[in-house]
């Protein structure tokens, strides 16, 4: 077999792009498997994308993660295109093969996943009923792993309701809705709870829940990593439930791509998560 002669490079666009993690997440990867790879912060507009990912195919790039806004591009200008970006309706790993098609992927399920597991691991999404709160994109991607995980049933709750419908129709009969205003009926008997939406992070406004009828076995995880402990987890920890915070989301959602440029699979480590939260 012939060795692809590409330098190891790869990169994560955005608009903007200065905030993202992954290019030091990458470095210490490289550091820690002795890989000469490189890993830039692309900042691209979001009319500019597919001129700009042709001229990084043309510069010999190996492939990029993609962020806001770019995720529903990278989908369309992709030949090849994976179960779960199919069923997420958006791709955050691009794969440039060196016959200059491109491979789309959504890795966030996966990573929303392996940090579950990783975590709490004696959880299993088949322990009964799972909350997901927010039908955003990245809600998409945590029902999408859940119901391949074999979760029995999803709560979806949303401010607007047209969206939460729109993700039950999409997925199908194991995806109910529960209205808004009566989002705390949602944790009855739930198994694990999921927040997808912004509500929580630093600058945005407190994510409005009670977990008072929720399970003391329940597994509650936040997507929102900034503060690490959110309001939602500290509430859950005081109650005796598992916690499960949001960088390790990121974190495995890296892994694929990682694998797929470099050749090489890299692990989520304590190490790491401090490598991230530095600075
Ligand atoms: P992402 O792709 O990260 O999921 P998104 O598609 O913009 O981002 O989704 C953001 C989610 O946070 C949505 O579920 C949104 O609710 P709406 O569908 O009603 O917009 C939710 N969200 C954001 N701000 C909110 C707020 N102030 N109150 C309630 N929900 C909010």
């Amino acid at each position: 077999m012939n060795k692809d002669p590409r330098p190891l490079v790869a990169g994560v666009c955005g608009h903007p792009i200065g905030h993202s993690k992954s290019p030091r997440l990458f470095r210490h990867w490289f550091g820690v498997l002795g890989v000469e790879g490189s890993y830039a912060p692309l900042l691209i507009a979001p009319d500019d994308f597919q001129t700009a990912v042709r001229g990084l195919m043309a510069a010999g790039y190996r492939g990029m993660n993609c962020t806001l806004p770019h995720k529903e591009a990278a989908l369309a200008i992709a030949d090849d295109v994976s179960d779960a970006a199919q069923a997420i309706g958006a791709a955050n790993t691009l794969t440039f093969h060196a016959d200059g098609t491109i491979h789309a992927d959504n890795t966030d399920g996966f990573g929303f996943y392996e940090n579950l597991k990783a975590s709490a691991p004696d959880w299993s999404a088949t322990d009964g009923p799972a909350v997901m709160i927010g039908a955003g994109g990245a809600a998409r991607a945590g029902i999408h792993a859940l119901l391949a995980a074999g979760a029995p049933e999803i709560r979806v709750t949303n401010r607007t309701r047209a969206k939460a419908d729109a993700l039950a129709a999409h997925f199908g009969d194991k995806v109910t809705v529960v209205d808004w205003a009566a989002r705390n009926d949602a944790f009855d008997g739930a198994a694990t709870i999921a927040n997808s939406t912004s509500l929580g992070m630093s600058g945005q406004p407190p994510l409005e829940i009670s977990l008072e009828h929720a399970p003391k076995e329940a597994v509650v995880t936040d997507m929102v990593y900034a503060p690490l402990e959110t309001a939602l987890l500290a509430d859950a920890r005081a109650r005796g439930m598992r916690v499960v915070d949001g960088l390790g989301m990121l974190l495995h959602q890296a892994r694929p791509g990682f694998h797929r440029w470099f050749g090489q699979d890299p692990v989520v480590t304590d190490a790491l998560r401090d490598a991230c939260l530095e600075g």
